[in-house]
């Protein structure tokens, strides 16, 4: 080639490559955006952590810097049967936090759900003494905060106690121990941990009766010297309800109690007859009705997810430092809980990373309300 002609080659290369790297500058994290204000974590599957999905890992490491465990330190997982402890996927999930250096959470010490029967009964399937099931919590909790002790940073200890009305869920551990249960539970995690800090963590605690229960189980732990350091507001929202307003009335009140709020589990559902709930016990007929964007999210739909996580993400950047954290509840459209819960085999939409793990309108909304930091 002509060396002129070589010249003009070079130069056109080098103004294409120019505007190619202008028009395709880095994508923009969460955890940067948000630094400074609050964390901003992932709820994640073991293929996630265990790098069997590298699309998905790639997102996690760039967006997040903090995890939690979606099932894998659920007591089923951890301690199917008596005196039998399985942390092979916990552990893995652990290493993973620590090699991305990502605030961890535990979750969860006790719930209602995902608990093997054993664990309430005696040796004739007779419900457990209270003191038989003191000792089993006792044991493991010990054992599991024990374990990660100085790793996971903080855990939430008791899910989802509370009725929709306020008043303490009739679960098998309020029944067989009483309400001094909740109290139980925290105190063993004190001692198994006490640099750990621990949670009450619930859904749904934006309606007026079931925030009440929450604040007044919160105000007498605190008063009876219980080491609850934080209330967790899962946040599995819809696209219009509970209102912003409602959310911001609810961190405020729980901060009122000198306590750590976070958003636990965000997500948005934007399919119909998604009840603002969590509760996993509901299951609805399947209909195709109620599926109505199988083959993608129509735009208008897509602003509309958008604008409700631009309103979501200005709530709660307006009590930063008091809202410490908000972590979504998976990672890509493509494993959300929300396909298949309340109804099975749903096409659902309800984060910020598309089913190729492209980010979404909401991505780019949440990055452009965060709070402008000083240059
Ligand atoms: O592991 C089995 C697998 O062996 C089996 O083939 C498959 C068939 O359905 O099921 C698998 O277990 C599922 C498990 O998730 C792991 O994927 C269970 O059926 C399914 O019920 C379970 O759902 C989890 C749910 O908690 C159970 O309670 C969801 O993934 C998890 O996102 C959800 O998380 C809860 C939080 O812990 C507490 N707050 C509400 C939130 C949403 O429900």
């Amino acid at each position: 080639m002509h060396r002129y002609s070589c010249l003009v080659v070079a130069s056109l290369a080098l103004v294409l490559s120019d505007t190619q790297s202008q028009s395709s500058s880095p994508q923009p994290s969460l955890k940067d955006a948000y630094q400074g204000c609050f964390m901003v974590g992932a709820a994640l599957n073991a293929a996630q952590f265990t790098g069997q999905d590298q699309a998905e890992d790639a997102i996690i490491k760039a967006q997040f810097n903090s995890v939690s465990p979606e099932n894998v330190l659920k007591w089923e997982i951890v301690h199917p049967r008596p005196n039998e402890f399985n942390f092979s996927l916990a552990d893995k999930y652990v290493e993973f936090g620590e090699q991305n250096h990502m605030f961890m959470i535990g979750h969860n010490l006790v719930w209602h759900s995902q608990v093997p029967k054993w664990v309430f009964e005696d040796n004739n399937a007779q419900p457990a003494s209270r003191k038989v099931l003191l000792e089993r919590m006792r044991h493991h909790i010990h054992t599991v905060v024990g374990r990660y002790k100085g790793r996971i940073s903080g855990w939430d200890v008791v899910n989802e106690a509370l009725n929709d009305d306020g008043t303490l869920r009739q679960s098998p551990w309020l029944k067989i121990i009483g309400d001094d249960y909740i109290e139980k539970a925290f105190r063993y995690a004190h001692e198994a941990d006490p640099q750990a800090q621990l949670y009450y963590n619930d859904y749904s605690l934006e309606n007026e009766a079931k925030r009440k229960g929450a604040l007044a189980l919160a105000s007498t732990l605190k008063a009876k010297g219980v080491p609850i350091t934080g209330v967790g507001l899962q946040d599995h929202v819809n696209l219009d309800s509970p209102t912003t307003d409602q959310i911001d009335a609810t961190i405020t009140e729980f901060g009122k109690l000198s306590l750590k709020v976070m958003i636990t589990e965000l997500d948005v559902d934007v399919l119909p007859s998604s009840p603002h709930t969590a509760d996993v016990s509901l299951s609805l007929a399947s209909d195709p009705k109620l599926n109505p964007y199988p083959d993608g999210l129509p735009d208008a739909v897509q602003q509309a997810l958008a604008k409700r996580y631009a309103d979501l993400f200005r709530t709660y950047s307006e009590h930063c430092g008091l809202v410490t954290r908000v972590t979504f509840w998976g990672v890509t459209d493509k494993d959300s809980w929300k396909n298949d819960w309340p109804i099975r085999g749903r096409t659902n939409y309800p984060l910020l990373f598309d089913r190729n793990g492209q980010p979404k309108p909401a991505f780019d909304a949440v990055i452009q309300v965060a709070p402008k930091r000083a240059p």
